[in-house]
């Protein structure tokens, strides 16, 4: 009872110089501390600091300042220190250095513009660390070279114009999302155990995986163990050839909001566990025959406001040798969502979804499409969701309304039908139709509203959202 009673007195308040400067405890063992408007850690000094891992610092107005040369702080056990609510930080020379326990620093959004080596101790213990919402321009070799216990790093939304990564043993994430950088390379064996690499939102015109000249002939084993890759929204123009061929455990590889204007087999060469390839929002993109012949797990691909304007009938499906040493294209086993939304196709050849015959959802909503050759859909019988808003079809044959047998969500909304043909017997499995913004003639409406009304189905709007669900 004494020692809650101890600790409630803590509670109450710890009132230092300033006003609205308060310390609170947070539980009993003075581990964990919650102080407001501190201008150095030194001010907690009359606190018993020996026990204490936990240390958030709110301030509003003051400025907070670390590292002074004379510091005498006695936190030796201070492993948590949250100053993401502290607008201004000012690190002196010996910043975080006189802290040796410090493993999860967060000094998100603190105005700070510059990290130097010395801010850090010479065996740096941190292992996550969260620097974003800063100024910071340059990330030095000398200053990650000190990292090496970081596990989880964040400098996303920064000014970075340079950074360069040193050999960080234990790094598995890495977020440099939304700076400036114009080039990024990483060397082959100096994050052997980096996860997730994000680049998007920079000024990138490449990314480049370079190996270093020592292993370049020898037999060391060359992979990346890289599961995730973000290089969204940059100025990438174009794809080194075989660029990815290190990246055989990658699963998630996002390329939108760039500028390629070609691509095919070659630049993808290598990604054999990839499974979401991202591709949307390249302005005018080429696909060459075969470009994802080499990504035998891909289950979900967006090539969305591509301006693509033709698809090549052999443009899917997945490249093996057979027994014979010969090479021939496979149904690609794992593909399940296909968004080309926002296109410009005008046809489609029969051939194109051959390989797909997995395929659950594709979306071919705001191409051109007049027409639908027929047997389209006749390899893909297990497509749930069939997206066709927004292009100029005139026609829907009853051969294709039959190859439909597992489709669940049918969405033909403005579109520049008249007629359908009769339903009766067809769509065994739909629950949910879109039908609005054709200029239906009014008898054939009749009769496919009866059947929908029959059959209990859904009307969906034009705000359906077509999206994958990982
Ligand atoms: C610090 O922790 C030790 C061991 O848990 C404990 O004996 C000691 O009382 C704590 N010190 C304070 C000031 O609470
Ligand atoms: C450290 O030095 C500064 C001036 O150099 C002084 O104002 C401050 O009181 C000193 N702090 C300690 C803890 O000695
Ligand atoms: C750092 O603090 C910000 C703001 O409180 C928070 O959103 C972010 O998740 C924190 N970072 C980490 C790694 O916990
Ligand atoms: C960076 O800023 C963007 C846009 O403001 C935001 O969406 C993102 O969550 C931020 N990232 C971090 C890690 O703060
Ligand atoms: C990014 O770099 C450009 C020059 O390449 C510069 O004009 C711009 O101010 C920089 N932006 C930031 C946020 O630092
Ligand atoms: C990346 O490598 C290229 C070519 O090897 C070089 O021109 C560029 O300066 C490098 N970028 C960085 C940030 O090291
Ligand atoms: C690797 O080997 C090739 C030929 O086998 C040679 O041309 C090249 O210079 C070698 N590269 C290095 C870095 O040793
Ligand atoms: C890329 O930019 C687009 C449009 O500005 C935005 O909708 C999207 O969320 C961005 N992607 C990322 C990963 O930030
Ligand atoms: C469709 O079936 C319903 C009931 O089974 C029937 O009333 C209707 O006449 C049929 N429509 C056509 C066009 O055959």
């Amino acid at each position: 009872m004494s020692f809650l009673n101890l600790s409630i007195i803590w509670l109450i308040c710890f009132v230092a110089t300033a006003a609205t400067q308060t310390c609170e405890i947070e539980d009993s063992k003075f581990y964990s501390l919650k102080c407001q408007e501190l201008s150095s850690l030194e001010e907690i000094n009359d606190f018993p600091t020996r026990n204490l891992t936990d240390l958030q610092i709110i301030n509003t107005q003051t400025k907070l300042t670390i590292g002074a040369a004379n510091s005498s702080l006695n936190m030796p056990r201070l492993s948590f220190l949250d100053l993401s609510h502290v607008p201004r930080l000012e690190l002196l020379s010996e910043g975080f250095s006189n802290l040796p326990y410090l493993m999860h620093l967060n000094i998100s959004d603190c105005g700070v513009e510059q990290l130097l080596a010395s801010h850090f101790p010479t065996v740096c213990p941190i292992i996550e660390f969260d620097a974003s919402d800063n100024t910071l321009s340059v990330l030095t070799k000398d200053l990650l070279s000190k990292f090496s216990k970081l596990i989880f790093a964040v400098f996303a939304n920064n000014s970075l114009t340079h950074v360069e990564v040193p050999y960080m043993r234990s790094l598995g994430i890495l977020d440099l999302s939304h700076n400036n950088l114009t080039t990024f390379n990483i060397t082959l064996g100096n994050c052997p155990y980096l996860k997730k690499l994000y680049l998007n939102n920079n000024k990138l015109t490449q990314f480049q995986i370079t190996l270093p000249a020592e292993i370049v002939n020898s037999s060391v084993e060359k992979v990346f163990s890289l599961k995730a890759l973000d290089l969204s929204n940059n100025s990438i123009s174009e794809l080194i050839e075989n660029q990815f061929e290190l990246l055989g455990e990658l699963v998630i590889l996002e390329l939108s909001g760039n500028k390629i204007s070609v691509l095919k087999s070659a630049h993808f060469a290598g990604l054999t566990s990839l499974r979401y390839l991202r591709l949307q929002s390249n302005g005018k993109l080429e696909l060459r025959e075969h470009t994802f012949e080499a990504l035998k797990q891909l289950e979900t691909l967006d090539l969305s406001y591509n301006g693509l304007e033709i698809l090549s009938p052999h443009l899917f499906g997945y490249k093996q040798k057979d027994t014979q040493g010969l090479y021939e294209y496979l149904p690609m086993a794992h593909m399940r969502w296909l968004n080309l939304n926002g296109n410009k196709l005008q046809q489609l050849d029969s051939r194109t979804f051959e390989k797909l015959p997995f395929l659950e959802e594709l979306c071919l909503s705001n191409n051109a499409l007049r027409v639908l050759p027929e047997g389209l859909f006749v390899p893909i019988q297990n497509l749930k969701v069939l997206d066709m808003r927004h292009n100029q079809l005139t026609e829907i044959s009853s051969d294709i309304l039959k190859s439909l047998n597992n489709a669940k969500d049918l969405l033909i909304n403005y579109n520049q039908l008249t007629t359908l043909p009769d339903l009766n017997g067809t769509l065994p499995q739909l629950q949910r139709m879109g039908i609005d913004g054709n200029p239906w003639e009014r008898a054939s409406f009749a009769q496919s509203e009866q059947w929908l009304i029959a059959r209990k189905i859904q009307y969906l709007t034009d705000d359906y959202e077509f999206y994958s669900s990982d």
